[in-house]
This record gives C-alpha cells, sequence and structure tokens, in this order.
C-alpha cells in the first residue's frame, strides 16, 4: 500500500442526454511526493540494472541487430493481444512476407500497424524531433492508418466524450475527462516529461507515471491502450535508457493483466502511484531479465545448429547463407533468401533442403509455389508468452 492522495476531480458533463462524472486527472508530478525511499528505490536500482544488461546485449552480440526485428513485433503482437486482438507472431510474420492465407486480417493490419507506428517515432526522435504531443500524435496516426481504426480519428485528440467499460457512458467504469479538457492535460503531460530540472524524478519513474496518466486521460477515441504502450518505448529510447527498442513490457501487462487494469483504477481512487510504480518497476526488472535469458538460448541455439551445418563440410556453404537469414527472420521464403543473401535461386532452394535435412527449418505451407520456411525451435522460443489471450 502506498500513499493516499487526491489525484483528480471530478466535473459532471452532459453526454446524449445523461449526466456523468467525468474525472479530471491533476497534472504531474505526485503529490505529495511519490515515497522513493526503501524497498522501492531498490526496485528502481533493480530494474535499471536490468535494463542496462538488456541494453548491452545489443552492443555486446556479434550482430547487434540480429533480434531487433524480432522483438519489436513480439512487443507489437504482445500490446495488441491486450485488448483482444489475436494475431499471432507467426500470422505477423507471414503477412509481411505477403504469404499469409487464412489469417484474419483485421488482426493482422493492426499489429503491423503497430510496428510502422514504433518504427516511425524511433526514426524521427533519431533524426532530432522532440518528444511531443505532436510526436505522439502522428505515432497514432499510423497506428490506426490502415484497417479497422481509421474512423476513430487517427492523428486527432477525440472531440467527444469516451468511457471504458459499460454500454454507455452513464454506466461505464470509467469516464476520462471531458473532450474540452485533453489539450490541457496533454500539454501537462508533455512539459512533465520534458521537465529535466533538478527535482525532477527519475527518467524510469516518469516513464511508469506518465503511461498511467496517459490511460487515465485516454486523449484518442482508440487505441489509447497501444499508444501508451509505445509512449514507453519511445520514452526511454528519447531518453538513452534504451539504445534500441528490445523491451517487450506488454508481455508483464498481458500477464497480469487483472492486476494491471486494477492499479490504473486504484490511482484514481486512492491515489496510490506507490503500487502502480513497484508493478511497473517489477515488470520492467522481469521483463528485462526475460529478454536477456531469451537473447542467450537464441544465440546457443544458432550457435549450435551453425556448428551441426558446418560439421557437413563441403555441402554446407549455401546452407550456412540460409540459416544466416533465419537468424534474424525465422520466417522466410526463397525469394527473400535470394534477396537479402545475395546467392542464386539454386543455392538457396538446395541450402534450404539442407537445413530441412537436418531438422533446423521446416516448410509451412505444403504447397509447391511461394513456400514459406520456418527456423521451428527459434519460432518457439521467441514465441513463448504470446499465446492467445
Ligand atoms: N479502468 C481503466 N482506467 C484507465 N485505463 C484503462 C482502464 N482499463 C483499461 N484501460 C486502458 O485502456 C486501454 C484500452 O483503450 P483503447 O483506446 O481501446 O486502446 P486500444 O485500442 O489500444 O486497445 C487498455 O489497454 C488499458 O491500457
Ligand atoms: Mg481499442
Amino acid at each position: 500500500m502506498g500513499k493516499q492522495r487526491v489525484t483528480g476531480s471530478y466535473e459532471v458533463t452532459a453526454v446524449g442526454g445523461e449526466q456523468v462524472r467525468a474525472f479530471l486527472p491533476r497534472p504531474l508530478p505526485p503529490d505529495p511526493p511519490l515515497d522513493l525511499s526503501g524497498r522501492r528505490q531498490r526496485l528502481l536500482e533493480e530494474a535499471l540494472l536490468s535494463l542496462g544488461r538488456l541494453d548491452s546485449v545489443s552492443t555486446l552480440l556479434p550482430d547487434p541487430q540480429l533480434f531487433l526485428y524480432a522483438y519489436v513485433r513480439k512487443e507489437a503482437v504482445l500490446s495488441s493481444q491486450i485488448e483482444g486482438t489475436q494475431s499471432s507472431l507467426s500470422d505477423l510474420l507471414l503477412f509481411e512476407l505477403e504469404a499469409a492465407p487464412g489469417v484474419p486480417i483485421d488482426d493482422v493490419v493492426d499489429v503491423s500497424n503497430y510496428v510502422a507506428a514504433l518504427q516511425h517515432g524511433l526514426e524521427r526522435l533519431a533524426s532530432g524531433f522532440p518528444f511531443s504531443n505532436r510526436l505522439l500524435r502522428e505515432v497514432h496516426e499510423i497506428l490506426l492508418a490502415r484497417g479497422r481504426g481509421n474512423d476513430k480519428l487517427p492523428g486527432e485528440f477525440r472531440r467527444s466524450q469516451n468511457w471504458i467499460g459499460g454500454p454507455r457512458p452513464g454506466l461505464a467504469h470509467f469516464v476520462p475527462p471531458p473532450p474540452h479538457a485533453v489539450a490541457e492535460c496533454m500539454g501537462q503531460l508533455e512539459r512533465f516529461l520534458h521537465d529535466d530540472g533538478p527535482t525532477a524524478l527519475p527518467v524510469l519513474i516518469r516513464t511508469g507515471l506518465a503511461h498511467l496518466q496517459f490511460e487515465t486521460i485516454h486523449p484518442f477515441l482508440d487505441g489509447n491502450g497501444r499508444l501508451g504502450r509505445l509512449l514507453m518505448t519511445l520514452y526511454l529510447y528519447h531518453t538513452g535508457v534504451l539504445s534500441e527498442p528490445l523491451l517487450y513490457l506488454s508481455l508483464h501487462f498481458k500477464r497480469h493483466r487483472a492486476e494491471y487494469y486494477r492499479l490504473l483504477d486504484r490511482v484514481r481512487s486512492d491515489g496510490d502511484w506507490e503500487a502502480w510504480i513497484d508493478f511497473f518497476l517489477t515488470g520492467v526488472r522481469e521483463t528485462a531479465d526475460g529478454a536477456v535469458k531469451t537473447a542467450c538460448r537464441l544465440v546457443a541455439r544458432i550457435d549450435a545448429d551453425r556448428r551441426a551445418i558446418e560439421a557437413r563440410g563441403r555441402s554446407s556453404g549455401s546452407a550456412l547463407r540460409v540459416h544466416d537469414l533465419l537468424r534474424g527472420r525465422p520466417l522466410t521464403t526463397l525469394t527473400e533468401v535470394c534477396r537479402r543473401t545475395g546467392i542464386s535461386f539454386p543455392a538457396a532452394t538446395a541450402g534450404m533442403s539442407v537445413l530441412i535435412g537436418m531438422d533446423i527449418a521446416q516448410e509451412l505451407t505444403g504447397q509447391k509455389r511461394n513456400r514459406v520456411f520456418v527456423y521451428r525451435d527459434y519460432l518457439a522460443i521467441l514465441n513463448e508468452g504470446t499465446e492467445p489471450l
């Protein structure tokens, strides 16, 4: 249990002829100040240590970009799954190969948008664009660009009252601020995230606070959960806590979804920012540690397979090239192999046959053309935690 605080006030507003109580959050930081002593301080230090270890994975590996492709997509799948999207990691990878028969299209488009949105945000930040509401709106625009989100005002703050849970605002579980207050609330959040003054809270703490505040404001008509989770990755990248987006924190929120929702409510009802921050920091530590372990297991798998291929001597050349590609793209086609490695189609076919003979790769479609190959053991390791809810 943390401190009791008043974290906002209610404004009675009329929606569709009904009186509802919309919540107006107070600006961050928490007041009275967040208790960062004792156990919580240790949690913070442990989370930072784990993040540092994860970050070093991206620089210590022989090929630093190796897992980036897969980890970013894992986060996209998990973050989308929290709200019921059914797509798996394989669905997304297949979709990206444009070889996705039978994949529920709306779902996979959502996840694919998520990847594009994250990439856009990272590129903007890398080119010096400030971390800002403008950036968040751009990212939102991409998140909802294609598919079922595109009638939900992509890239724009909402102009109507929304609500969470329940058939209508009067029966809602929670009513976020009225539309006229959204810009002001978001402006306050932006200023809070920019405050680097001597009394500013540690970056990681700010990240956690900002996510919750963002969910409370619920500034968009849809995509608030996903954008609020993207916000964390982008802010950690922007502040240099992560030099690559390797943290799939949504795994923690998905695993403990009921707790996640309960803590969002508790900040409003009791002002218990501490309980939320504990949950958040624990999640950062656990997912960062998990991501490091996953990287180690992937490297071990890759190395063992590589040695086995090399042991075959003369026939191993093109098989090694194909395996090289599979290390970063666990689902692929022969066309993709040729395009990315530069080897010929016959060489790619021969190399892949060797891997299939060794039971390292499998063919998925059972077709003669447009075949898709999977690095099964690798994908299995990556898939952990991404099972549908
Ligand atoms: N009681 C709550 N209070 C505040 N935010 C909540 C609450 N319950 C859920 N949320 C947040 O709202 C998100 C869902 O909002 P929504 O706009 O539909 O986002 P998305 O389309 O990305 O799922 C959840 O992922 C969660 O982050
Ligand atoms: Mg939604």
